[in-house]
């Protein structure tokens, strides 16, 4: 199965594209971690990624599709693969499809998540990883089960991201709401759009796709 989680910044598509790895075994596609590997490799791709992503903006759709082409061919995307932040416009979704049908490949489920912008700001300020596994935790919502220490791999060190800041996350939101938000007509033409209340509580939110994902 091959499935995309659309939201604005702090939607929980991080959050939920992990649980979906865990129960179902697709991996998961994020290209702000592809881009975040880049940073810190220090490549030339990495110094650019930067400076772009802590303005709260774009990279070229261009890249972002050749990335994503380079990654769905590799081996381990035989069983299926939950794209996280791809595609964010309306030329990303159509190179998709495009790529898709050169490969033998199509999207089976497109699931929105609906948020209300407000709650974002706080949900993306209060984020953080663990710095060994990159699992995903907030200071109020998703707290560890023993304070500072990680669930899945036991780790101590947590990593905040640069663009987690509240001014970054506007300019982010208003790059959703032009550019990406075009996208979800895109797919409810297609019949494959599915929308989840991604207000409710992290389990409520996992349950909801399950079901749109078995309707699928
Ligand atoms: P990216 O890394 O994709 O960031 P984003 O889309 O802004 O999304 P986030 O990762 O911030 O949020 P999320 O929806 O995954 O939320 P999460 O699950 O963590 O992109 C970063 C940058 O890279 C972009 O700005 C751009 O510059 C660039 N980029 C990436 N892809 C690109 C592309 N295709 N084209 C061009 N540029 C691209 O949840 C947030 C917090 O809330 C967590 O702490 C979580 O615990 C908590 N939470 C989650 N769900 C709930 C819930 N239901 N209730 C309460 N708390 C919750």
């Amino acid at each position: 199965m091959n499935i995309i989680l659309l939201g604005p910044p702090g939607a929980g598509k991080g959050t939920q594209a992990q649980r979906i790895v865990r129960k179902q075994g697709l991996i998961q596609l994020s290209t702000g971690d592809m881009l975040r590997a880049a940073v810190a490799s220090g490549s030339d791709l990495g110094k650019e990624a930067k400076k772009v992503m802590d303005a709260g903006q774009l990279m070229p759709d261009a890249l972002m599709i050749r990335m994503i082409s380079e990654r769905i061919d590799q081996p381990d995307c035989r069983g299926g693969f939950i794209l996280d932040g791809f595609p964010r416009t309306i030329p990303q979704a159509e190179g998709l499809d495009r790529m898709l049908a050169e490969k033998g490949l199509r999207l089976d489920s497109v699931i929105e998540m609906k948020v209300d912008e407000e709650a974002l700001v706080q949900r993306i300020t209060g984020r953080y990883t663990c710095a060994k596994c990159g699992a995903g935790y907030h200071d109020s919502f998703q707290r560890p089960q023993s304070d500072g220490v990680c669930d899945h791999c036991g780790g101590s060190g947590i990593t905040r991201r640069a663009d987690d800041n509240e001014e970054t996350v506007r300019t982010r939101l208003e790059a959703y709401r032009a550019q990406t938000e075009p996208i979800l007509p895109y797919y409810g033409e297609k019949g494959i759009l599915r929308s989840v209340d991604g207000m409710a509580s992290i389990d409520e939110v996992a349950d909801q796709i399950e079901t749109a994902l078995a309707a699928a």
